[in-house]
């Protein structure tokens, strides 16, 4: 038995951001911006929460998959910016949907949330705990974001990607390996100093921004180069994978230049590379699915299609999925 994706939709707030007007108040250009990164706008929600990003794509989603939204029985949201540290964002999402009976849960792990959600969600389906998972991949980076730092305020964006995963009619097609790591060794390079149960807000962690982005770029950038690589190319090694049986990389967009990295060691070439940071930035937990939503609207993924997710974030957290692709169900 195999699970796979059988619907997917996303959400990007109206609202556009270019390089220009950060470069109206930070000592930053849209040259840099586009050099060191390959980010030219992003999309920021003005009003609202995560949950809000999420439930347009949910709707649309539900709508796509022919189903009645009370099917749905379990609701994983990856996120690092949850509505609230509790309730859940699942719970809070379930509640705006309106579904009357369900259970569901948070996932913590970053740039990697909807990869290792995704792992999760083929696991509870597989093992017949759940039947039609709703997997939200979400992130309101505007909320954590240091505006008044160049080094970050540049690099993310607001974004929602959700899909539903359940059991594939087709044990050859679907999810068929996930390979997953952390490493808590890279916490000091990337984190939020203030706000959890380390370190509780006072006025002084508001007045130091430590609610905010806390990164070393150069050290998550190389650690970045290298474990999504590494877990990329491992995992065609042991599907007995060569880079011309890769229809599709759907990196994590964080980078640019840490895209290029892992396809060029994967020997992929930049046209099998779903790339939309240009557009968005770095939306965390939504960039995977943001891109394949957008990639399958515009006809560009076919049934049978290899396609292999490579993600790393915060934790450190990096994994890869290989998801042959099932037409049966997206719409
Ligand atoms: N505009 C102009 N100059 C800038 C800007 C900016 N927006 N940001 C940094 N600089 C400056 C720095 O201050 C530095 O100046 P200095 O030499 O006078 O000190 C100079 O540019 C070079 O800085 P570096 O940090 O060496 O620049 P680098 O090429 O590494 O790019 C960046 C920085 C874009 C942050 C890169 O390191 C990166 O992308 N790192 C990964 C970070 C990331 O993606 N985090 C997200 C979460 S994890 C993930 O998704 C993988």
């Amino acid at each position: 038995m195999s699970a796979t994706i059988t619907s997917i939709a996303h959400y990007l707030p109206p609202d556009v951001y270019t390089n220009d007007f950060f470069a109206k108040y930070l000592d930053t250009t849209d040259e840099w911006i586009m050099t060191r990164t390959g980010i030219s706008e992003r999309r920021f929600l003005k009003e609202g929460a995560t949950s809000d990003l999420i439930v347009p794509a949910a709707l649309e989603c539900i709508q796509k998959r022919g189903i009645d939204k009370n099917e749905i029985d379990c609701i994983l949201v990856a996120t690092v910016t949850p509505d609230h540290n509790f309730p859940s964002t699942a719970a809070v999402v379930q509640n705006k949907l309106g579904i009357e009976s369900c259970w569901g849960f948070d996932i913590s792990a970053a740039c990697s949330g909807f990869v290792f959600a995704l792992a999760t969600a083929v696991s509870l389906v597989e093992s017949g705990t759940a039947k039609k998972v709703l997997l939200c991949g979400a992130d309101k980076m505007s909320t954590i974001v240091n505006f008044d730092d160049r080094t970050q305020a540049v690099l993310f964006g607001d974004g929602a990607g959700v899909c539903i995963v359940e059991k594939s009619d087709d044990a050859s097609k679907g999810v068929l390996d996930k390979l997953m790591f952390i490493d808590g060794k890279g916490a000091p390079y990337l984190h939020q100093k203030a706000g959890g149960s380390a370190k509780k807000v006072s006025h002084e962690t508001v007045e130091n921004k430590e609610h905010y982005i806390y990164q070393d770029g150069q050290a998550v950038f190389k650690a970045a180069v290298v474990g999504m690589a590494d877990v990329s190319t491992e995992i065609m090694r042991r599907n007995n994978l060569s880079s011309d049986d890769i229809a599709w990389l759907v990196p994590h967009q964080a980078n640019l230049r840490i895209i290029s990295a892992t396809a060029n060691r994967m020997g992929i070439g930049p046209e099998k590379v779903m790339i939309n940071i240009e557009k968005y930035g770095n939306t965390t937990a939504g960039t995977i699915p943001i891109c394949i939503s957008e990639w399958l609207s515009k006809g560009l993924i076919k049934d049978g299609d290899n396609l292999v997710l490579s993600s790393f974030g915060a934790g450190f957290t990096w994994g890869s999925i290989y998801l042959k692709w099932h037409t049966n169900g997206i719409k």
